[in-house]
């Protein structure tokens, strides 16, 4: 996976929680607690389950709550730094999930193992969407977390239910 998932997992535990929180997750995890993760380099799936799983024992909450400290924190602090154009791009949440399958090619097109996730958006009713997420990693928690804290960032009322195993439903409020 895309280095710079990871190291946006190192920024929010560091400044949530503390540096020896970070470096413990990292230990956990098999790695020098130096080791430092850039927007090039390719993670191994394995490291990147690894470090979210110790993040969860380090930090004594469950990994549906990494997911959502993880999902704010992209949003409203990392991504307005690196990706602050994706976000003026689009008007609302709705649009702004609508360029998500362009945006994970582009930031993953020249990793050697390229598979970023997919998005499958159906337009229900004027105030319904569905959307299909797929991905082999499974990530269902992070998805689900992601897509909330996204329509938060564009202060619109969401309810989100899962009609399956890997589709979202998503009703924004009036
Ligand atoms: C500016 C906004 C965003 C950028 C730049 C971005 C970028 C990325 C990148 C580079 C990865 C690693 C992908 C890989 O290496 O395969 C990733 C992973 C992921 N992204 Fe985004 N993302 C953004 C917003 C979102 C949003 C809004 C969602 C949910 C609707 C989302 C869902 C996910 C998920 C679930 C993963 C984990 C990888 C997987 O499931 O396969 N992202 N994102």
């Amino acid at each position: 996976m895309n280095g710079t998932i990871v190291n946006c997992i190192a920024s929010m535990v560091t400044e949530k929680f503390g540096m020896s929180h970070w470096k413990s997750v990292l230990v956990k995890s098999g790695l020098e607690e130096e080791t430092k993760f850039s927007v090039l380099d390719e993670v191994e799936d394995e490291t990147v389950m690894s470090l979210l799983k110790n993040a969860s024992e380090v930090l004594n909450v469950p990994i549906d709550r990494v997911f959502e400290l993880f999902a704010e924190y992209w949003v409203n602090t990392y991504a307005q730094k690196k990706y602050y154009m994706y976000f003026k791009s689009a008007n609302n949440a709705r649009e702004f999930f609508k360029q998500m399958n362009g945006v994970h090619d582009a930031m993953t097109d020249y990793l050697a193992n390229a598979r970023p996730p997919r998005f499958e958006i159906r337009e229900v009713s004027k105030n319904t969407i569905t959307m299909q997420y797929k991905s082999e990693r499974k990530l269902y928690g992070l998805f689900l977390a992601l897509v909330v804290a996204t329509a938060a960032y564009y202060k619109e009322e969401v309810t989100a239910r899962w009609l399956s195993d890997d589709e979202l439903e998503i009703t924004f409020a009036e």
